[in-house]
């Protein structure tokens, strides 16, 4: 058990969101979510078991973390002690290579990698349905970080069928994410937060449980037909859907600022030039626009006229989980 072990999970970005949890405690979403992992961010961390230690150790990007981090990584390792029945302490020591102002969450490859690599350390050999599972209870959206390209989260009725699965792992489709990096500050209200407000107060939020449902049928279906406009399309007006229940809720708050619109809008602007580009958000200001090899330099030059200090990050469809 001493021995330390290191895991890579790669980001997922949300084609379909997850934004609810009907149990909170066991992190079960109101909706099935549908993701592409992509290549460019990933986080390594390595896990020990120390009989030496009197408490769980975390360093994070080579800094010892004593916050809020800590003690959300200390109840997930608790799951890890229950089901391996120790209960030592650990070393974590997690590099993320997610650049933090890139508004790419990174808790979706932190618990992912954090589940492969701690319950391996303590001795545990889960296969990929029971890691999912396990990464969930960290973070929902890292239960579709253990799977490359396409991945469906099912969101199941208790914490035996809420799990993640490979829609595509593979990915035929010429698909990509830019990221656009205009606001580097903290987000305001964690997603953890903000999607119980949405549920508990937005008129709409029946609304979207079932138009959340048939998108999920039609991406699936773009998915198998290859069919990129249809899945832009549908990424779109999902994430537009979603963030309006933020707009809805009761106090309305929301992650866009003026850069969010300003970049909606251009990718409008593309769309009625014939460039495929669209648009999706996230628990942040930051907008990640779907497109196609074919398409970049006219998109990042379109970004570069209009905002020349944008950060732009180019990513492709990444793997699943891997043992290094
Ligand atoms: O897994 P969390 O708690 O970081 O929530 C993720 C929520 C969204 O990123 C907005 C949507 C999604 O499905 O990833």
């Amino acid at each position: 058990m001493n021995t330390p072990i290191t895991a890579r999970a790669h980001t997922n970005i949300a084609l379909i969101k997850y934004w609810g949890k009907k149990n909170a405690e066991l992190i079960i979403p109101t909706t099935s979510s549908l993701s592409l992992t992509l290549d460019q961010f990933y986080t390594d961390t390595t896990v020990v078991f120390d009989e030496q230690l009197t408490h769980d150790e975390l360093s994070l990007n080579d800094t010892l973390i004593t916050d809020n981090t800590l003690t959300k990584t200390t109840a997930f390792l608790d799951l890890v002690r229950q089901m391996a029945g120790i209960d030592t302490f650990a070393r974590i020591n997690s590099i993320n290579h997610v650049p933090t102002a890139a508004g790419l969450a990174s808790s979706a490859s932190g618990f992912a990698a954090l589940a492969a690599a701690s319950s391996k350390a303590a001795g545990l050999d889960l296969d990929r349905q029971a890691l999912s599972r396990l990464a969930r209870r960290g973070s929902g959206s890292a239960s579709r970080s253990i799977f490359g390209g396409f991945a469906e989260w099912v969101a199941g009725e208790d914490d035996f069928t809420s799990y993640a699965h490979p829609i595509q792992e593979n990915v035929t489709m010429d698909i990509q994410m830019l990221t656009v990096v205009l606001d580097g500050s903290q987000k305001k209200i964690g997603s953890r937060q903000g999607m119980q407000h949405a549920i508990a107060t937005s008129p709409f939020y029946n609304t979207w449980v079932a138009e959340s449902a048939v998108d999920l049928v039609a991406m699936k279906q773009a998915i198998a037909n290859n069919d990129f406009q249809t899945l832009g399309e549908l990424a779109e007006h999902n994430a537009l859907q979603m963030h309006s229940l933020n707009f809805t809720a009761k106090p309305a708050f929301t992650y866009f600022n003026g850069y969010t619109l300003s970049i909606l809008n251009l990718v409008q602007d593309l769309r009625r030039q014939g460039i495929q580009a669209y648009a999706t958000m996230d628990a942040g200001p930051n907008v990640k626009i779907i497109s196609q090899s074919d398409a970049t330099q006219v998109i990042c030059a379109a970004i570069k006229n209009n905002f020349p200090n944008a950060g732009i990050e180019v990513a492709k469809p990444g793997p699943g989980i891997s043992y290094l």
